[in-house]
């Protein structure tokens, strides 16, 4: 199996094989050992004249420090943003925008971090240089898992298979514990036990994707439970940030039983890891943990520089560089979430209160959401007339109106309200085209937001339907699609996440 790195898009951890996770904990553990023989330097020219550009929406210390610093050993640069004040995101510029500009500014790769889930995999169809998710919303964070596959490898002399890890904290809100948990399961027989809350505990899609993959997962009921039984305890901290209305009290509350302290780790050998920060006031590691042989998230932070130097120096370590190109390739400006429907006749048209020649029904709408509709399309003034079947409101309510074709922000509009509304785009009296529209059920999902403008795509797993952005499951539930349709609809996806290829 051929390892390959060079400009490669670093986006999800599944994107991996277990050949090349372990390449790159070989070559991280090159670094440390470099480091620890005190010849740091000899790399210092490897990445001489590449540029990183660092794009944090979201606060961070290590991942973007250690990538800067991981730069700078290697003889390379990096200049960007970390905060959006003081950019043109105040401005309501586009990550799409944000991103072309890199580009365009000569940098060589980019290492971004964006409140989002899927908003990685957007800027990485869009840049047309590498693009390294520095995690994305709750959804992944593929070097934080290479540096913790790394500590364990390092840690555990070189072995993953057969290991067991613990999980406590947060287990539903983070991304560490996602994309870890992925990395882990290109390994034999691991397991995975945790304990938590059951509002923190391990998201069901989660849970079923790591049995498909071959890793036991048990829950336990305390921290002494889970320590018993592995070699490692990775702890998380509470994302109250991706919590909205649960106060830090609430939380403290929900931590109490789960807090890593000197009792629950008394008479264990299982190495204690935290991707960090740990929150001070929730204290889910006590601080007197720290000053005991279990510690080891300083040690894993510093991996953090290694892998990523490795990394780094996998994905540039050659001469040419990538001319930018300021154009952007047309997939990208439409999606694949269209289900078409069966066209029969025109004999649907005869039930509206006023058959319209011209223009759009938008059919099958959620019971109560007919104003709700009407008024986010603003169609009173937008001077189209608009029939709303006030009468047909409590049962299948629809929208007819004479505008000839909505846009993917109207229909975004429309199905956050109603979700798989049935739309028709009527021409000369015949019904034209006829789809639902599906659009991720993931709330944080960057194809809901309606400014960022990613228009929604999915793929095909199996017989499963999956958001080409956040790649969450996604599950038809109108019954409105007939099995023929739906088939049809699957064998129209792609089988995978293909990169986007640029125009030349
Ligand atoms: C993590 C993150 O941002 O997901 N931090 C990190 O990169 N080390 C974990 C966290 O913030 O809890």
């Amino acid at each position: 199996m051929t390892v390959i790195f060079h400009n490669r898009d670093i986006i999800s951890i599944t994107d991996f094989s277990r050949e090349e996770i372990v390449h790159l904990c070989e070559a991280g553990k090159r670094m440390y050992e470099l480091e620890k023989g005190g010849k740091r330097n000899s790399l210092r020219d490897a990445l001489k004249y590449r540029t990183l550009a660092y794009m944090f929406y979201e606060p961070s210390t290590r991942t973007r420090t250690s990538f800067n610093t991981a730069m700078r050993e290697l003889g390379g640069r990096y200049d960007g943003f970390s905060g959006t004040e003081g950019t043109s995101v105040m401005k309501n510029e586009t990550v799409r925008d944000t991103v072309s500009m890199m580009g365009a500014n000569h940098f060589d790769v980019i290492v971004m971090r964006h409140p989002l889930d899927g908003s990685l995999q957007w800027a990485a169809d869009v840049a047309n240089i590498p693009v390294i998710n520095g995690g994305d919303g709750k959804n992944e964070h593929p070097t934080q898992a290479l540096l913790d596959v790394l500590t364990l490898y390092i840690l555990n002399n070189g072995k993953l298979d057969g290991l067991r890890v613990g999980f406590g904290g947060d287990l539903s809100h983070g991304r560490t514990v996602r994309s870890l948990s992925l990395a882990l399961s290109h390994f034999d027989d691991i397991t995975i036990r945790w304990a938590a809350e059951d509002f923190l505990g391990i998201p069901g899609d989660l849970a079923q994707l790591l049995a498909a993959r071959g890793v036991t997962v048990i829950r336990d009921n305390t921290v002494r439970d889970v320590m018993t039984n592995v070699d490692f305890y990775y702890m998380t901290r509470p994302q109250l940030e991706r919590m909205p209305g649960v106060t830090q009290k609430d939380i403290m509350a929900m931590m109490q039983r789960y807090r890593i302290d000197p009792d629950k780790i008394r008479g264990f050998e299982a190495r204690v890891l935290h991707p960090l920060p740990v929150n001070s006031e929730v204290a889910e590691i006590d601080y007197r943990v720290y000053f005991t042989p279990a510690q080891a998230f300083f040690a894993q932070a510093e991996f953090g520089i290694f892998l990523r130097k490795a990394l780094l120096h996998e994905m540039f370590h050659q001469d040419s560089y990538l001319r930018y190109d300021s154009r952007l390739p047309d997939e990208l400006a439409s999606g694949s979430n269209r289900l078409a429907r069966a066209i029969r006749g025109d004999k649907q048209q005869s039930m509206f209160i006023d058959k319209i020649h011209n223009g759009t029904v938008i059919d099958h709408l959620a019971e109560g959401t007919l104003r709700a509709v009407d008024a986010v399309l603003g169609l009173e003034h937008r001077g189209y007339s608009c029939t709303t079947a006030v009468i047909a409101e409590k049962r299948n309510p629809f929208i007819k109106t004479n505008l000839p074709e909505l846009s993917e922000r109207d229909l975004k509009q429309v199905a956050i309200i109603s979700p798989e509304p049935t739309v028709n785009y009527i021409k000369d009296g015949k019904v034209q085209e006829k789809f639902v529209y599906l659009l991720c059920r993931n709330t944080n999902c960057i194809t809901r937001t309606i400014l960022e403008d990613v228009p929604p795509k999915f793929y095909a797993d199996g017989d499963a339907i999956r958001c080409r952005y956040c790649r969450r499951p996604y599950a038809l539930q109108t019954r409105k699609v007939s099995a023929e349709e739906k088939q049809e609809y699957l064998r129209s996806l792609p089988a995978g996440i293909a990169p986007v290829l640029y125009p030349n």
